[in-house]
């Protein structure tokens, strides 16, 4: 049983801080693209059945129909037959009844839609397009369509905004009652538009006073705190993305998409160009033991709940107190532990790269 993750580049217009891989959308290259993709899945894929996929990007959801159709003819050569999570990124101005009927026909139980926030001014400069009144009737039409299983992307520590401006915001994220929020602060990368033009980042202490501000309204209505940035409603957490978390195995297809396969990682190209060669992969590498434990402790120590001490054990064949630096992190309170898991602290979790960095 594996994961897939399968990305689609293309967007119709491009924000002002993204550093995602993505190209503005073309007709001529969308339809190359896909047919580099069917490629790629029928030179790669060895047939075992997947359990959770996701179709990220770009905006798969600003495909056209038709080609959203040959999209799901290229999914149908994976084996979905043990099928759990099948997710599809969108954005708000793409989604149609249409395009959501089709989705459910193709058995995608799971949406995940950009929206980051619903404030006039902050959409403007991140370069987005939405209104406010089209966001609640987008998410309502997915719920009528049968979509239970909504998440919302929500951005804060956007340029010179206020807590009082994030608490408007999520008062708005809070009434579109979906089970799933992802939360994330505002990175100004290299390449962005923002960086361009030397966007400052917001003081510290505001993302950490906003960091907590969102953690106490969402966990205040029943949202699950179960990752740094991510809340869910019990019973919703991403079981693709905690496919990551718990360091499992999964392919990644398309530009840009890295995958992580019985002892080897590999990242595909960001060429476009050589990505529709057919040159698909720009480098593999051979996991190690070590490797595989700074995986484990890197991306599992992401989990609010951290990281099962038994099936740790199962997996390394070691106790995790052999780690360098647990006892000690341990001994000053910056992890915890339960009889089950060891976590990293409350206090530390929004700094958790220093306490990263002691243990790998
Ligand atoms: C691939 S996009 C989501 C789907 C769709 N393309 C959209 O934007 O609506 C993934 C999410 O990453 C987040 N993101 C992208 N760039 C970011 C940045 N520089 N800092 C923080 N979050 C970012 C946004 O919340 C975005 O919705
Ligand atoms: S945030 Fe989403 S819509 Fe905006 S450029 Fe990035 S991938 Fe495209």
């Amino acid at each position: 049983m594996k994961s897939a993750y399968i990305h689609i580049p293309f967007c119709d217009n491009i924000c002002s801080y993204c550093d995602f891989c993505k190209i503005k959308y073309n007709k001529e290259w969308t339809a190359e693209y896909l047919n580099s993709l069917e490629n790629e899945i029928k030179t790669f894929y060895k047939g075992e059945k997947i359990r959770t996929l996701y179709i990220g990007g770009g905006t798969p959801s600003m495909l056209s129909v038709d080609e959203l159709n040959r999209l799901f003819e290229i999914v149908n050569l994976l084996n979905l037959s043990a099928l759990e999570e099948f997710t599809i990124e969108c954005n708000i101005e793409s989604l149609t009844n249409e395009k959501l009927i089709l989705f459910k026909k193709n058995n995608v139980n799971r949406l995940s839609i950009g929206i980051q926030t619903f404030n006039e001014k902050y959409l403007k400069m991140l370069n987005r397009s939405h209104a406010k009144e089209e966001v609640f009737e987008k998410i309502n039409m997915a719920k009528m369509i049968g979509f239970e299983n909504i998440n919302v992307d929500l951005m804060y520590a956007l340029p010179s905004s206020s807590l009082s401006e994030l608490a408007v915001d999520l008062d708005n994220f809070l009434k579109l009652n979906v089970t799933h929020i992802s939360c994330y602060s505002l990175m100004i990368e290299p390449h962005t538009k923002f960086y361009i033009n030397k966007i400052k980042p917001i003081d510290e202490d505001l993302d950490y006073e906003m960091y907590k501000y969102i953690e106490k309204r969402l966990t205040n209505r029943d949202y699950i705190h179960y990752e740094i940035s991510n809340y869910a409603k019990a019973g919703y957490e991403s079981k693709h993305n905690l496919v990551y978390w718990n360091n499992d195995y999964y392919y990644g297809f398309g530009l840009s998409a890295s995958g992580y396969l019985e002892n080897y990682r590999y990242d595909n190209t960001r060429n476009f160009n050589k990505y529709i060669s057919h040159n698909f992969v720009d480098n593999i590498t051979k996991v190690t033991f070590e490797d595989k434990l700074k995986y484990e402790l890197i991306l599992g120590f992401r989990k609010i709940r951290g990281i099962n001490k038994k099936e740790f054990k199962e997996k390394f064949n070691m106790s995790i107190y052999e780690v360098n630096n647990i006892n000690d992190l341990l001994h000053k309170n910056m992890l915890k532990e339960d009889e089950n898991y060891i976590y990293i602290s409350e206090e530390w979790i929004y700094k958790s790269n220093e306490i990263l960095v002691k243990l790998v």
